[in-house]
């Protein structure tokens, strides 16, 4: 007789605890707290810290179509109307080419914020939370422009719409295109739009007419490689095994890049573990190898 009552009482505390841990994970927040964009201010950081080796056809581009046209704005919104800043940019090409790099460096030049959007910050599965956190993310750039928001990985936040799409996604892409587009407003607050994915083809229709810029950002060449191994290195460009990795590092982004200076320091602190830290060029040899090597094995 006892054990029915002591059921249901287990059974409701269980149901109380349930919603309890649901709510704790994912309830919204309030307006402050809701979109968790990583959001820096360039005139800071990024003064010193953005430094783009080569990739001099993607800045030239980006500057022509946007730099360029913001820091006349009015004298050529006088000259024709037509001759206004592109405010949307897709950046598209392999993973690790500067991309992101790419979006920090306009914010840089434009000496204000760069806003970085990822799918976790801005959707939430509860019903209208996810328009509202759009909403007040384009208010949050527009209160801090000029401003990059930048979307990484945009082809899976915004990809090619399907029929059967429902509910939060169907909501965040609605929402997002109607902001997109008061984003391009010529007298509003200077807000850049920047996409970046590895997969042009699979970003939705409507979203590539919003970022009517389209930069490739190539892999880096030969000259641009070295450059940015000595650069790592902090040696200079013609010592001794930058030719050679410049005729063998055909093929690497430039985090690979990144690596090869990494593996090589760590290799020349192994051999010389007393002594200070002196990459020779036995060093860049065996990095690059081992790098190049986990690099084909991705092909
Ligand atoms: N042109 C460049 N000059 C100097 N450093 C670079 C350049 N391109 C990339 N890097 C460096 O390589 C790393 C990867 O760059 P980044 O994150 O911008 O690549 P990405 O194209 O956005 O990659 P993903 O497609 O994976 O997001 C970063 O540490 C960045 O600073
Ligand atoms: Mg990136």
């Amino acid at each position: 007789m006892l054990i029915r009552p002591m059921a249901g009482a287990l059974l409701r505390a269980l149901v109380v605890l349930i919603v309890a841990l649901l709510t704790m994970r994912s309830s919204p927040g309030s307006a402050q707290d809701s979109v968790a964009c990583d959001a820096s201010d360039a005139s800071d950081y990024f003064r010193n810290s953005v430094f783009v080796v080569g990739l001099r056809r993607a800045r030239r581009a980006l500057h022509g179509a946007i730099l360029a046209p913001i820091a006349a704005i009015q004298a050529m919104r006088a000259t024709h109307p037509l001759l206004r800043p592109t405010r949307g940019v897709l950046l598209h090409g392999p993973p690790g080419t500067g991309k992101t790099l790419l979006g920090r460096w306009v914010a840089m030049r434009l000496d204000g914020a760069f806003v970085a959007v990822t799918p976790d910050s801005v959707q939430c599965r509860w019903y209208g939370e996810t328009p509202r956190r759009v909403r007040e993310l384009f208010r949050t750039a527009r209160a801090r422009a000029p401003c990059v928001l930048f979307f990484d990985e945009i082809d899976g936040m915004l990809r090619s719409r399907s029929s059967g799409e429902m509910g939060v996604e169907r909501e965040f892409k609605t929402t997002m295109l109607s902001e997109m587009s008061r984003a391009e407003d010529d007298d509003g607050p200077i807000v850049v739009l920047m996409g970046a994915t590895n997969r042009p083809d699979d970003v939705d229709a409507a979203v590539l007419r919003r970022l009517p810029l389209h930069v490739h950002v190539p892999l880096p060449g030969a000259r641009a490689r070295t450059r940015m191994l000595a650069r790592h290195l902090r040696v200079p460009e013609s010592s001794a095994g930058l030719d050679w990795f410049a005729c063998v590092s055909e093929g690497l982004t430039c985090s690979d890049i990144h690596e090869v200076a990494r593996a090589a320091v760590r290799l020349a602190h192994e051999r010389r573990a007393c002594g200070g830290v002196s990459v020779d060029e036995r060093d860049v040899r065996d990095a690059t190898r081992t790098v190049v090597a986990v690099a084909e094995s991705r092909l």
